[in-house]
């Protein structure tokens, strides 16, 4: 078995365990895989019974055809479905009518530490609240299907409602992290041509308030496309509006009808939802698009293997919905099997580590979703916080978003589930819209190990193969690929926004002639067959589990006037997993001062947006590169990790070696000297 760590811990490849509880769930792993093996050998009709589950409001013809795109794949062309009709309409005539769809709490806590705002939503006044805004959507500001519009939002009830709506008009919508900077929001309006932008005069995090007006007017400034802004007062603050563009969503809602009825736009299964942006090798953002039909199947069947979803369960996931595992398992997922899904407004360690698990006691959670960067953040503060709440009501426990580590999986499963709920490392990103990789307890549960991500669930034909596409024996490191479509994954007409020779080229043409879908994971496979993804395999970092890209961060530096060139590495960190740490050249006649070293921390956060300053930044006369001029970021990662260069005679076909040596003593110094 190779060596591999997750934050620094060797894996046990070899632990199982398993729960008695679920023992009428659970199965051996060789017949798992005997039903894994024969949902792919039957792959079209697999994913065809998944679909006929849901309400289509005209029938397919097909279950899957190529796009007009190479590698693009329509999901169930003819049919004509709408996700929002499928999350609120169909549970609305039925009986989830009353029962809580969302429950939302504000930050602001009272002085016994409570929260001073609770709003709870049944289907019935979910779907009412989305109907008065699609109404003021399509008569006050004229959208209408095939338009496109921006989110730049905080985490309170308005969002869901907003996606919601949105998707009811057929209007494409991308949702911007409010954690990103002016010019980042800038380039996601103009690369999908938004012409409206919904955000908040601010939001509160940690005690403060944060604006986001201000940050909306930076970006529409440099957008020629939007032509209206809707604004939720959340925080009270006094922003400013632009006459005639910018709306406050109550005054738009005054005209509203009390109820009315907006019908869902019958949209083609296979035509955008949305378009998330996320990060990539080189260059901007790529635009993933998601649709109706593939999407809401992938979700709704996910939601019932790995999540076991019941109608009695509460469920709460801890993340943003700025990114796709919000859109997918706090707001879409969640309401299609008509669960009561939970959101909240702040960050877990405040104003006391506890908050998460006050919540869980405060709604009898069942069902919990979360991050292992937020698992260690709550590890530091020991079991007390924990156990001061009665977390009895918990049966089930994911995590996504990084490699889980073994002893945060431990605590997950010891301390907060009481050895009584499954854990998992649910594996999947934002390209393929759901979970690919986990247990699934709601149907076919497996044994557990801790780290582990667990077999491919059944419709997914997941490998780790070597630079030839070929699969590696158990226990080396590989590529991580997925070797047939599936519903979910990047969508028609061109898989990236805008760009369909880039999304060919990306996912596609790593391994020549197989049509794999590449993820840009490294993994490996145990002699069980359990996949254990181990990193990226690209230049992209995964930071508290945001995925941002070492090109972004570089860019950001070099538009500073002082910076001739910059390289930006994954360094490693006990909590947030992976940080980034840059190595700046200056330009002549620049001083590296402690001052500049600020100054560039702070410049980059403002360029990029708050979640990705540098945590270290080293002053270097120069960059190691190969013969072409190529940055060796290898060389680069060694050092900024602490680790052995390893072999370094192969360096010499890439570059001259005294040169690289020179270089990489110099960037050995700046560390040591910082150290
Ligand atoms: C990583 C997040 C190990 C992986 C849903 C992937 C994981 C990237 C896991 C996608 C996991 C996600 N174990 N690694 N359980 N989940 N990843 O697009 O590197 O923000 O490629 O989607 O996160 O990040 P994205």
């Amino acid at each position: 078995m190779e060596e591999v760590t997750f934050v620094g811990e060797a894996l046990p490849f070899g632990e199982r365990i398993t729960l008695s509880d679920w023992n009428h769930r659970n199965v051996s792993v060789r017949k798992y895989f005997e039903l894994h093996k024969d949902s792919i050998e039957n792959i079209q009709e697999f994913w065809a019974s998944k679909a006929r589950e849901l309400e289509w409001l005209s029938p397919w013809t097909k279950i899957s055809e190529p796009g007009a795109h190479p590698h693009v794949t329509r999901w169930f062309p003819g049919g004509r479905i709408n996700i929002s009709h499928l999350c609120l309409d169909r549970h609305v005539s039925g009986k989830r009518r009353n029962k809580l769809s969302l429950i939302w709490e504000g930050e602001p806590r009272d002085e016994k530490g409570g929260p001073m705002e609770v709003r709870k939503y049944t289907y019935y006044e979910l779907l009412t609240e989305v109907n008065r805004v699609a109404y003021a959507f399509r008569n006050e500001l004229g959208l209408k299907r095939g338009d496109k519009a921006a989110l730049y939002m905080p985490m309170i009830p308005e969002l869901p409602i907003f996606l919601l709506a949105l998707a009811r008009l057929g209007v494409v919508f991308t949702a911007v992290f409010s954690g990103f900077s002016a010019e980042n929001l800038a380039l996601r309006i103009k690369d999908l041509g938004a012409r409206t932008i919904l955000t908040a005069d601010g939001f509160y995090r940690r005690g403060k308030v944060i604006k986001l007006k201000e940050t909306v007017d930076g970006a529409v400034s440099l957008s020629a496309t939007v032509e209206s802004v809707v604004v939720v007062k959340r925080a009270g603050l006094d922003v400013h509006m632009t006459e005639g563009r910018d709306h406050w969503l109550h005054d738009l809602l005054e005209g509203a009808p009390s109820s009315p009825e907006i019908q869902p736009e019958p949209v083609e299964s296979d035509s955008p939802l949305y378009v998330l942006y996320t990060s990539g090798t080189t260059g901007g953002p790529k635009g993933i698009i998601h649709d109706h039909g593939g999407y809401a199947t992938l979700l709704h069947t996910t939601m019932k293997e790995v999540f076991d979803m019941k109608d009695e369960d509460v469920y709460y996931c801890t993340a943003d919905i700025g990114w796709v595992t919000g859109h997918s398992y706090i707001v879409f997922g969640p309401l299609l099997v008509g669960a009561t899904t939970i959101m909240y407004e702040g960050t877990p360690d405040y104003p006391a580590p506890d908050t998460w698990w006050a919540i869980i006691e405060r709604y009898g959670v069942s069902i919990f979703y979360t991050t292992p960067t937020g698992t260690r953040m709550l590890m530091k503060f020991g079991d007390d916080p924990v156990k001061k709440h009665d977390l009895s009501t918990l049966r089930l426990i994911h995590s996504v978003g990084e490699p889980i580590n073994p002893s945060a999986w431990r605590w997950l499963y010891d301390v907060v589930g009481q050895k009584r709920c499954p854990v998992g490392s649910t594996w999947w990103m934002t390209e393929t819209g759901g979970i690919m990789i986990s247990y699934a307890p709601g149907t076919h549960f497996v044994p557990m190990k801790p780290g582990a991500n667990g077999p491919p669930l059944p419709g997914i034909d997941a490998e780790v193969v070597n630079e030839a596409g070929e699969p590696v024996s158990p226990g080396t490191k590989g590529f991580l690929v997925i070797k047939k479509p599936f519903p979910g994954m990047p969508s028609p007409p061109t898989g990236i926004w805008g760009d369909p020779e880039r999304y060919a080229k990306v996912y596609f043409e790593k391994f020549p002639g197989k049509n794999y879908f590449y993820t840009g994971d490294y993994a490996v496979k145990d002699t069980d067959g359990y996949i254990w993804v181990a990193g990226r395999a690209d230049e992209v970092l995964k930071v508290a589990g945001h995925r941002i890209g070492t090109y972004e961060l570089e860019s950001a530096l070099v538009s500073h006037e002082s910076v001739a060139e910059a390289a930006v590495v994954a360094g490693p960190d006990a909590v947030k997993g992976e940080v980034p740490i840059a190595f700046v050249v200056l330009k002549q006649g620049r001083d590296p001062t402690p001052e500049l070293t600020l100054e560039l921390k702070k410049w980059t956060k403002s360029k990029f947006g708050s979640i990705a300053e540098p945590s270290q930044l080293f002053f270097v006369s120069r960059l190691p590169k190969t013969r072409s001029g190529k940055i060796m970021r290898r060389l680069i990662k060694a050092v900024a990790s602490g680790s052995p260069l390893g072999d370094v005679t192969t360096l010499e076909d890439e570059a001259a070696v005294d040169e690289v040596q020179n270089a990489y003593q110099d960037l050995k110094r700046a560390v040591e000297r910082i150290d």
